[in-house]
C-alpha cells in the first residue's frame, strides 16, 4: 500500500521540469518581499535552508544574499534540476539535499535563516516541521514561511481543500493565518511581519503542471459550475475555471 511520502515523489519526481518553468513559482509578489527581508535583517555570512525547494526559485533568489543555501526535497529529480539551474546561473552556492521537514537531517542551531515556500500545504506533520525549523535555526537566527493559506470561511475552505486534493493527490492542507501563527508561538518562534497577496490560478496550467487525470478535472469543473454564490465571489472563480487563492509569508525570530 502507497504512503504519503511514495505519492509526493511520484507526484513530483516527474514533473521537475515543469515547476522549473512555471510562472506561478518562477516569480511573485512574495520573493521580492523574501530578499528585501533577508537583504535588511540577515547579517552575513548567512547559511540558509530552503525545505522543500523544488525546482529552487526561492534557493535562486536567496542565494546571492547569503553565504550558502542547502537546498532541501525528498524528490531526486527536484534536486537533480536544482543542480543543473544553479550551476547555469554560477550559483555554486546552492547545495542540495535529499530529506524531509518532519526530520530535518542537521544539528540544532545549524542555520541563521531558515526559509520554505509553497510546500507546507504538503508536510502531514506540521507540529514536526514546525519544531525542526525551530530546533536547526541558531539563537537570533530567521525563519521565512509562504504558503497558499486556508480560507476562514468553513464553506469556501472545505471546497479550495478539495478540489486542491482532486487535482493533486500529495495536497494535504493550506493552513489558515491563525494555525500558522498559534503553531509558530507555541515553539518560540517571534512573528516579525506578515503579508498577504492574492495568487491568481490560471485553470489550465494548474492543471497540467500537476498532470490531473481527466476525470479528476471533470470532476473540479463539476463542482465549480455548482459552486454557491459565496464559492464563487471568495474564489474569484471565472468561466474558464481559473480562479484566485491567497499567499502568506510569515517572517518569524527566534529569541537569542
Ligand atoms: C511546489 S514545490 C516547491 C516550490 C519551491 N519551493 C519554489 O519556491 O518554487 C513543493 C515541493 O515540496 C516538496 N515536499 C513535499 N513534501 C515535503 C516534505 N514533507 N518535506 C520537504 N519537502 C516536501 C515536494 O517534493 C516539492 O518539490
Amino acid at each position: 500500500m502507497r504512503t504519503h511520502e511514495d505519492t509526493i515523489q511520484r507526484q513530483f519526481d516527474p514533473r521537475a521540469e515543469a515547476y522549473l518553468k512555471s510562472a506561478v513559482h518562477a516569480a511573485g509578489p512574495d520573493l521580492q518581499r523574501a530578499k528585501a527581508l533577508v537583504a535588511q535583517a540577515v547579517p552575513p555570512p548567512a547559511q540558509a535552508l530552503d525545505i522543500g525547494c523544488g525546482a529552487g526559485h526561492l534557493s535562486f533568489a536567496l542565494a546571492p544574499l547569503v553565504a550558502s543555501v542547502t537546498a532541501l526535497d525528498p524528490s531526486p529529480s527536484m534536486l537533480a534540476v536544482v543542480s543543473k539551474a544553479a550551476t547555469a546561473q554560477g550559483l555554486g552556492r546552492i547545495g542540495p539535499r535529499q530529506g524531509n521537514a518532519e526530520s530535518l537531517p542537521f544539528a540544532d542551531s545549524s542555520f541563521s535563516l531558515v526559509c520554505t515556500r509553497y510546500s507546507a500545504h504538503h508536510w502531514t506533520r506540521l507540529e514536526e516541521a514546525v519544531r525542526e525549523i525551530a530546533r536547526v535555526l541558531a539563537p537570533g537566527g530567521h525563519a521565512l514561511i509562504i504558503d497558499t493559506l486556508g480560507q476562514e470561511s468553513a464553506l469556501v475552505d472545505t471546497f479550495m481543500q478539495s478540489i486542491e486534493l482532486l487535482r493533486d493527490a500529495s495536497h494535504v492542507r493550506n493552513r489558515s493565518r491563525a494555525e500558522w501563527r498559534a503553531l509558530c508561538r507555541s515553539v518560540g518562534l517571534l512573528e516579525l511581519e506578515h503579508a498577504e497577496w492574492p495568487l491568481p490560478l490560471d485553470f489550465a496550467s494548474w492543471v497540467e503542471r500537476m498532470r490531473t487525470p481527466a476525470d479528476r478535472v471533470a470532476v473540479i469543473r463539476s463542482l465549480q459550475e455548482g459552486a454557491p454564490q459565496e464559492v464563487r465571489q471568495a474564489l474569484q472563480i471565472a468561466t474558464d475555471g481559473s480562479f484566485t487563492i491567497r499567499t502568506g509569508l510569515f517572517w518569524l525570530r527566534k529569541p537569542d
